[in-house]
């Protein structure tokens, strides 16, 4: 039986005393629900304010993103021996914003490529967190174009993978998969839960090849794009949808609430 978990990627916003303020507010329904993984992913500066409330309650830190270095010259990143300092226990990784593949394209197309995000760095970023006993939350999902070539499937096996290459198979028990449309991404389109369903089982067998498929069993594949209170019951009530990664909707405590619901 595999717990439910909805993770709110806060991505760049809020300050650090907006993001304490929403997370105080929480901390009321999360400590009571028990069945249910809650997690929050502010931004780095936020993290050692929103680990002190946290460290108060049943909802858990994650991290956006991670260096795989443990130190260096290594300008403006953060490394995960950082992260755990202040009790990071989840982490994005290869996020579609930090692969430069965004839902609706606000950067002049040219420039996306300095996001250097590549399967690559995601497979060092995943090796490192298992190392240090951190949980990625390893992001796949196909564009638009993708999927109007027809190359949905194509697309996330590669990307799983590219990220999942060298690891071994029994450290994918501490692994969490978000299917992500890039084209649901911020955009209020979301995917319907009869294909996400689908796309979502496709990934656990391709994880069952990757690794062993109970193995794959036990990882949670979260749906993220769009969710909200609204479609977030039918979503997670797929039986290989185990929650979600929520952006825009999990920066209001009382939309947030009701998705937490939702699962
Ligand atoms: P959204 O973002 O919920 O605002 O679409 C989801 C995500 O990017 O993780």
């Amino acid at each position: 039986m595999r717990c439910p978990l909805v993770a709110g990627n806060w991505k760049m916003n809020l300050t650090a005393a907006e993001g304490e303020a929403l997370v105080e507010e929480l901390l009321h329904i999360a400590n009571e629900l028990f069945d249910i993984d809650v997690v929050v992913c502010p931004p780095f500066l936020s993290i050692p304010k929103i680990a002190d409330v946290c460290r108060r309650s049943r909802v858990k830190l994650g991290a956006q993103n991670c260096f795989w270095k443990e130190s260096g010259a290594f300008t403006g990143q953060v490394s995960v021996r950082q992260l755990i300092e202040f009790r990071v226990d989840y982490c994005i990784v290869g996020h579609s914003e930090t692969r430069g593949r965004f839902g609706t394209l606000e950067v002049p197309e040219g420039t996306t490529g300095f996001f250097a995000e590549s399967e690559e760095t995601i497979n060092l970023k995943i090796k490192t967190l298992l190392y240090h006993g951190v949980t990625p939350i390893l992001c796949v999902g196909e564009t638009l174009a993708e999927r109007g070539g027809g190359i949905t499937d194509q697309v996330i096996k590669a990307q799983l993978e590219g990220a999942l290459k060298g690891v071994d198979p029994s450290e994918l028990f501490g692994l969490v998969v978000a299917y992500e449309p890039v084209w649901a991404i911020g955009t209020g389109e979301t995917c319907d839960a009869a294909e996400a369903e689908r796309v979502c089982a496709e990934i656990r067998r391709v994880l069952g090849d990757i690794g062993e498929p109970e193995i794959a069993d036990n990882i949670r594949i979260l749906y993220g794009g769009s969710v909200k209170a609204g479609n977030a019951k039918e979503l997670f009530a797929q039986p290989n949808i185990d929650g979600g990664l929520v952006g825009g909707a999990s920066l209001n405590a009382a939309e947030f609430f009701a998705i937490i619901k939702g699962a």
